[in-house]
């Protein structure tokens, strides 16, 4: 009888896998076929299990395939500036690998202040390559969520704090990692802007500053750069979780941007099962839990989409027409990917992802002030003495999920030394001691930051080697231990940690000739900043940092960074002030599931749109540095202003041109930047909006034109009474400068 049954499902087994008269392979299998018949074709033969299964994970980054049809599992990987070092399969321990030591790209926030999309095309090729190579099918990123405040542990992996230039770089990178053939994983989707409470947080927005500051550049990710994934975030909005929201996920994601990818959700952001199989969710990842306690371990059938969700769907609680969406777009996602037409190569470590790094690194240093020390004059035989931690530590390791194994990382000390080697000396002092931790995230650096010296020793024994040096250079900063620029936790202050604006001020007062480098990933205070001749700011620039920033300091690169966002004189400047904002209050209400029922916090974004500049130009504040400032080692002039128009109508456009001069003696280039006024708005509106920006390069003397063309889209605002973008007749300013607070030329023009 047994043999009969085996014979009879070997027989079906063979029969449903010749189905086509001319007895060619299955459709799905047939690459030359459009990839929306492959995936009707895969899903008629999958079962009911190998659906349900498809929906969960498998391990902590892989989710099954259907074996017994040879589709493939899915493998995630983080993301987003390199990628990350094997984890075992049901542990957060390193595997233990000896071929996953990466190419660490610079930081997204260095991307973001390149202003380059470029750039960002060609970061997001070699992080695809890098994926492809170790045969990933989906990476963890780009992150896209705004900077609301300075102090956000994750502002590193984001694009800094306006929604057009997030979304003008997200879009470049997105298509980079895809066009290598996997899916780039958008995250995380949204309103995911704290860290320290980040997984009991309920975000009240209202609907204008979610449509005008948070969404657009996961809407540009997904219209525009057609993403494959998007990734829900840890918080609440509107009292339901983001991985499970019906609004953000059924309804804007899908429904109204039309995405037709895979929501995967946050690593342990699903809560419950009826809501991940309602409102939106695909793939379930990371869940701690089998529904009653977070410590199981191996739990995969345990998670929320899985047996509780087959038994649903057996006892006639649930039906299938949810799984079969998720399945379709799971098995579409894997189609475009490891089983698409194109058969994609990777490659890993290589000099062309080097020089990527290095190119990105190189470009996002921002030239903060000036007062012509740099670049800098060193002669044969000086003494230059370098202060400060982060010009010998190593920085690919810590800050959470994107923690990295790199294959080399070549610390500042290192790129200033090889850069003046036979020329100057070069001394270091360590001037503070701050994060010597030896573990991030389980990754070991191998260094040993021990200091036994006491905080004034350590700033007495720089002073003293100050006084005898020509030029000094200060290398501090954050870091990504907990509470600087790291996941799970915000900062707590907003100036430097560890004693380091006390070593700044002895310095400065030590030696005329000093550079101060602050390595960060957010804002950070600089009460200093009058007393010291030069500051640049550098970011977590992976393998390549160190000769990036030696090439700046020296002038074989000329900076050409800008802010991608405000730093504020003193934090209490920030839009940020009370506590309702931030950590927000705890009116009584719980979520979570059965036995972690944990108490929420209310956020309330009572700041609306006014984030960054916005906040600052509409308070009359003067930040110490503004969003878009960076300087360079030669001068430009913007003039010349003048539109192909005077106004034009809702369905047509205007092209506002200025020209460009390098006026200075090298080369070197120029954001140029165009903001938008709306004078005569019947609703509260930003003094100016980021709308257009171009980077030119310039030799000496050399001239350009800038053309930025404009249509309605740049003037509209979100209107929530129609639920919709809504621009005014009436008239506008163009302001185009070299920074917020840079602005060189105006034109007032009309939309009709
Ligand atoms: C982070 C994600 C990350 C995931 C997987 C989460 O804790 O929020 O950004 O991709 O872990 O490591």
């Amino acid at each position: 009888m047994k043999r009969k049954l085996l014979l009879l499902s070997l027989l079906g087994h063979i029969v449903s896998c010749s189905q086509s008269p001319e007895n060619e392979g299955p459709i799905y299998l047939d690459v030359d076929k459009p990839v929306e018949e492959r995936v009707e074709d895969a899903l008629a033969r999958m079962t009911l299990e190998e659906k349900v299964k498809m929906t969960h994970a498998q391990s902590k980054f892989s989710s099954p395939g259907v074996p017994r049809l040879g589709i493939p599992e899915v493998w995630c990987t983080d993301g987003p500036h390199g990628i990350r070092p094997e984890v075992y399969w049901d542990d957060w321990d390193m595997a233990g690998w000896t071929n996953d030591s990466c190419t660490v790209f610079p930081a997204l926030t260095a991307l973001a202040a390149t202003w380059n999309e470029d750039l960002s095309h060609l970061y997001g090729i070699s992080i695809g390559e890098e994926a492809k190579y170790r045969n990933k099918s989906v990476l963890l990123g780009p992150g896209v969520n705004i900077c609301r405040f300075p102090l956000l542990g994750r502002n590193f992996e984001y694009m800094g704090e306006d929604p057009y230039l997030a979304s003008r770089l997200a879009v470049p990178y997105v298509k980079g990692v895809q066009e290598k053939g996997v899916a780039a994983c958008v995250k995380h989707f949204a309103i995911n802007n704290n860290e320290t409470n980040r997984v009991t947080t309920n975000c009240n927005v209202d609907e204008r500053t979610l449509h005008e500051i948070y969404l657009p550049a996961f809407k540009a990710a997904v219209q525009e750069g057609d993403a494959w994934a998007i990734m829900g975030s840890y918080n609440q909005y509107k009292g339901q979780w983001n991985c499970h929201n019906d609004l953000l996920l059924n309804d804007i994601l899908k429904r109204k941007w039309k995405f037709d990818g895979v929501v995967i959700s946050d690593w342990g952001g699903v809560h419950d099962t009826e809501q991940a199989v309602k409102n939106g969710l695909d793939l379930e990842m990371g869940t701690w839990t089998n529904g009653l306690d977070r410590s199981m371990s191996n739990a995969y059938e345990n998670y929320f989409l899985a047996k509780p969700y087959y038994e649903g769907i057996r006892s006639g609680k649930y039906g299938t027409g949810e799984l079969d969406d998720k399945c379709r777009r799971i098995l579409r996602m894997i189609f475009r990917t490891t089983m698409a037409k194109e058969r994609y190569w990777g490659r890993f470590t290589c000099p062309e992802h080097d020089q990527a790094a290095y190119e990105i690194g190189a470009e996002s240093i921002v030239l903060l002030k000036n007062d012509g020390l740099l670049p800098l004059q060193v002669k044969k035989g000086q003494k230059v003495l370098v202060v400060g931690e982060n010009a010998i530590k190593k920085m690919s390791v810590g800050g959470g999920s994107s923690s990295l194994k790199a294959q080399h990382e070549i610390v500042p000390i290192e790129g200033i030394r090889a850069e003046l080697e036979g020329k100057a000396e070069v001394l270091f002092e360590r001037g503070y001691k701050g994060d010597v931790t030896g573990v991030y995230n389980r990754v070991v650096t191998g260094q040993n930051l021990s200091e036994s010296r006491s905080e004034d020793d350590l700033i007495r024994d720089a002073v003293e080697a100050a006084r005898k040096a020509d030029f000094v250079i200060f290398i501090g900063g954050l870091n990504k231990a907990t509470f600087q620029d790291c996941e799970g936790r915000d900062r707590v202050e907003y100036n430097l940690p560890y004693n380091q604006d006390k070593v700044i001020e002895a310095l400065a007062e030590a030696n005329d000739k000093l550079v101060v480098v602050n390595i960060s990933g957010s804002p950070v205070g600089m009460p200093w900043a009058d007393k010291v001749p030069a500051i640049l700011q550098s970011w977590y620039l992976g393998s390549e940092a160190g000769i990036c920033l030696a090439d700046v300091l020296v002038g074989k690169v000329n900076p050409s960074g800008k802010l991608p966002f405000s730093y504020p004189k003193v934090y209490s400047d920030c839009p940020i002030r009370t506590e309702r904002q931030y950590p927000g209050l705890l009116e009584g209400r719980t979520g979570g599931v059965e036995s972690y029922d944990v108490p929420i916090y209310d956020i309330y974004y009572d700041e609306g749109i006014f984030v960054g500049y916005r906040w600052y130009e509409a308070q009359n504040i003067e930040p110490q540095f503004a969003f878009g400032h960076g300087l360079s080692y030669t001068t430009f002039e913007i003039s010349e202003i003048h539109s192909d128009k005077e106004s034009f109508r809702k369905d047509g456009q205007i092209t506002i041109t200025v020209n460009v001069k390098n006026t200075g003696k090298v080369a070197g280039s120029e954001v140029v930047q165009l903001y938008i006024q709306d004078m005569e708005a019947s609703v509260e509106r930003p003094k100016k909006e980021l709308k257009g920006f171009h980077k030119v390069y310039l030799e000496p003397g050399e001239s350009k034109e800038v053309n930025f063309i404009i249509d309605v889209s740049h003037l509209s605002f979100y209107d929530p009474e129609t639920h919709s973008w809504k621009a005014e007749p009436g008239s506008f300013v163009a302001h185009v400068g070299s920074g917020s607070d840079k602005i060189r030329q105006t034109l007032i023009f009309g939309l009709k």
